[in-house]
């Protein structure tokens, strides 16, 4: 079994999602601090735009098929390289050895949907003890020209080709909930009950937010992968996350027991 382990961290924790270009900043600070002191081998990050491309794409209309105006494509993507770029500088200045992976410049959609990706780069910067940190984005897509890749996305298509034993899915809620209940386990079979409980972000977010979310990474189950929904808001959760606990969240796992987490 592997030893890799994929970290997203939501949009919704770096940034202000109901204005544009707002950087939390503390929080970008605490979290890469959280993850420089786990100091796990393995690790690949992942995270969302947040208010550095959901307000662009959804102002510019890169959420719905259309025309595209392609300065507006290259400015959404070099927001959300700015915060990628955020990110990236704090890692680095916690002695993480971050590296940047735009998907724009490595991947391709087709009709929305993530069709491939240049994974050799990643395997390489695993081998070689870096992070790689990948992000939500605008990529060329085969039949809309561009489209909106979700961080959500990425983070399935990675788990999926790089052998990855355990998937974190942080946001700014406690799990998927059901009102004020935290839904401990979502399988295949709950699913369809518990679809009805979702909806979109607080936030804008033109990913789905939620059920976007949820919709994603119960692809995963098909590969017998679980994965972990939590509150990476809250001081600790990345920590406790990346050192193997699982009390707490949701856990979306397939019906066979002896789950990869
Ligand atoms: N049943 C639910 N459980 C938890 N969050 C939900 C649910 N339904 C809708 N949401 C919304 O989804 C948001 C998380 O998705 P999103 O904003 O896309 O986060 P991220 O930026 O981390 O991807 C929550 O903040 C909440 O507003
Ligand atoms: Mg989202």
């Amino acid at each position: 079994m592997s030893d890799r382990i994929i970290l997203k961290v939501g949009g919704s924790v770096l940034t202000d999602k109901t204005r544009e270009k707002c950087l939390n900043v503390n929080e970008i600070d605490r979290v890469a601090g959280d993850i420089a002191s786990a100091n796990v081998k393995g690790l690949i990050i992942v995270h969302g735009a947040g208010s550095f491309g959901h307000p662009q794409a959804k102002k510019f209309g890169l959420d719905v098929s259309g025309k595209r105006n392609f300065i507006e494509v290259a400015l959404t993507h070099e927001i959300v390289k700015e915060l990628n770029r955020e990110l990236i500088k704090r890692l680095v200045e916690n002695g993480v050895a971050a590296v940047p992976v735009h998907p724009l410049s490595c991947a391709i959609s087709h009709a929305g949907r993530l069709s491939e990706m240049m994974i050799c780069h990643i395997e390489l910067m695993l081998e070689n003890g870096t992070i790689p940190v990948l992000h939500g984005d605008v990529v060329m897509d085969t039949a809309w020209s561009i489209s909106i890749l979700s961080g959500d996305q990425i983070v399935v298509h990675l788990a999926r080709h790089l052998g990855v034993r355990r998937v974190g899915v942080g946001t700014d809620v406690d799990g998927v909930m059901d009102g004020n209940r935290v839904i401990p386990t979502i399988t295949p079979k709950t699913f369809n009950d518990v679809r009805a409980l979702l909806s979109g972000s607080s936030g804008i977010d033109v990913t789905g937010g939620m059920l976007g979310k949820v919709n994603e990474l119960i692809k995963l189950t098909d590969d017998n992968i679980s994965s972990h929904v939590f509150n990476a808001s809250k001081m600790g959760n990345i920590a406790n996350f990346l050192n193997g606990k699982e009390n707490f969240g949701t856990i979306i796992r397939s019906e066979r027991h002896g789950t990869n987490l």
